[in-house]
């Protein structure tokens, strides 16, 4: 079962959560899990995932044009089980509304939206894995489970 991360990483943060994510999700069997850029799409691979997760850094408190025009345009997204994260450089500089910006078009494209939330007991991942620039330990480490939660929801979900 095929996971993709789809993002858009300006400076490298966010590509940097997005390979954390990759790493965590990894440790689950059965899965095969792709890393990819928006300017670098490898559309066999998405056509084919049942789950992708979007990463977007935070751009004045929301998530990056360049990933909102990607989705707009998106034609294989629907019907798949979907999962955000964002990178930030501040607490509270916006990276919830970011994810939830995402969260909103995901629905709107008709796809399933999963986070773990509280569901898994601690840490709690609300929304979606959020790391401030590439993450501190805490966060790099709540990326990897926050891969692996989404990989197992998915195997329990479509295998
Ligand atoms: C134009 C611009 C606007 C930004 N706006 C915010 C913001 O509103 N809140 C915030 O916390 N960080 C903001 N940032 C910081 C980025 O979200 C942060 O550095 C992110 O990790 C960059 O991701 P990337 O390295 O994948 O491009 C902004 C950065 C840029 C370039």
């Amino acid at each position: 079962m095929r996971i993709a991360i789809v993002y858009y990483s300006k400076t490298g943060n966010t590509k940097k959560v997005a390979d954390l994510i990759a790493e965590g999700a990894k440790k689950i069997d059965n899965v095969d899990v792709k890393s990819m850029s928006i300017e670098e799409i490898d559309n066999e691979f998405l056509n084919e995932a049942k789950v992708v997760i979007f990463g977007s850094p935070t751009i004045a408190g929301t998530f990056a044009w360049q990933l909102k025009q990607w989705l707009d345009a998106a034609k294989n997204v629907s019907g798949k089980l979907g999962a955000v994260f964002a990178t930030a450089n501040y607490v509270g500089g916006g990276a919830e509304v970011a994810e939830l910006s995402m969260i909103a078009e995901m629905l709107v494209k008709g796809m399933l939206v999963y986070s773990s939330g509280v569901a898994e007991g601690q840490p709690f991942i609300h929304y979606g894995a959020v790391c401030i620039k590439d993450g501190d330990d805490g966060q790099k480490e709540r990326a990897k489970i926050f891969g692996e939660r989404i990989a197992r929801k998915a195997v329990e979900l479509f295998n």
